[in-house]
């Protein structure tokens, strides 16, 4: 039998000052406390250290949102996985449809980030997913495999073990239309089946894909539930403690996900 852990994460994106994050922290710290499952914080680089100081001790876990690929260098502007390590960051989400779309970011830069998050330390939190055009042109199936196929270019069955994966359809991101949870699982299953393929079974079964795209409160024990849904990634919910919290204490949530 394989077990997945099951992964709350929040995504702040470009919300919250360093007072803001740690009001938050200290909210959420009690309402969470007795979560059986993972609960990830994608803070702004500012946040990180405060963040972290402030969920030290705690089931809280404090990660980035973005990194550069290099180790270090003059790059002005950006920020080393090094840095995000000595702040306190234990994740990067790492190809998020807004970095894509907004900032031009390519599944060959993805997976030069994502070669180098593993490198210093970090877990990725790698996001794919197809654009409403390509789902209606029947190519979503198509998009995801080259996502996945590219972004993990070269990378080790070792270190494959060590992401998360996050399903998150552009059209679901932000908009309030979230996928449907039969619609989910189908696209969960299809990253499963792949990765099997291109690595092998036993790292299928074991990594954990999380679905992000207008999770509520409301929505999220439906994605929850699915067989092949380990979890959600959070944005517009995931900024105030009580919505995140109430994600996050979904009664059914078990530490893991028992696979037979
Ligand atoms: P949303 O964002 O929950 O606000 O749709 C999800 C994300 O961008 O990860």
């Amino acid at each position: 039998m394989t077990e997945r852990p099951v992964v709350i994460a929040g995504n702040w994106k470009m919300y919250k000052t360093i007072e803001e994050a740690q009001v938050f922290i200290e909210k959420l710290k009690p309402a969470v406390a007795k979560a059986d499952c993972g609960v990830y914080l994608a803070v702004p680089f500012t946040a990180i250290k405060p963040a972290a100081d402030k969920a030290a001790g705690t089931n809280i876990v404090v990660g980035a949102q973005n990194m550069n690929d290099a180790r270090e260098g003059a790059f002005t502007g950006e920020i080393a996985g090094i840095m995000l390590v000595e702040a306190g960051a234990k994740f990067v989400i790492l190809g998020h449809s807004e970095r894509r779309r907004i900032f031009g970011e390519t599944n060959e830069l993805i997976n030069k980030k994502i070669k180098r998050a593993i490198k210093e330390g970090l877990q990725p939190l790698v996001c794919i997913g197809e654009t409403a055009k390509e789902r209606d042109a029947g190519h979503a199936e198509q998009k995801l495999e080259e996502q996945i196929t590219q972004t993990f270019a070269e990378i080790s069955p070792e270190d494959m073990q060590k992401c998360l994966l996050a399903y998150e359809p552009v059209w679901a991101i932000g908009t309030g239309k979230a996928s449907t949870p039969e619609n989910a699982q189908q696209m969960h299953t299809l990253c499963r089946e792949l990765i099997g393929r291109l690595w092998n079974e036993e790292i299928a079964a074991k990594i954990g894909i999380l679905y992000g795209g207008s999770v509520t409160p409301r929505n999220a024990p439906e994605f929850i539930e699915q067989p092949d849904i380990d979890g959600v990634l959070v944005g517009g919910a995931s900024l105030t403690p009580e919505t995140f919290s109430e994600i996050v204490n979904y009664q059914t949530i078990k530490k893991v996900k028992e696979v037979t």
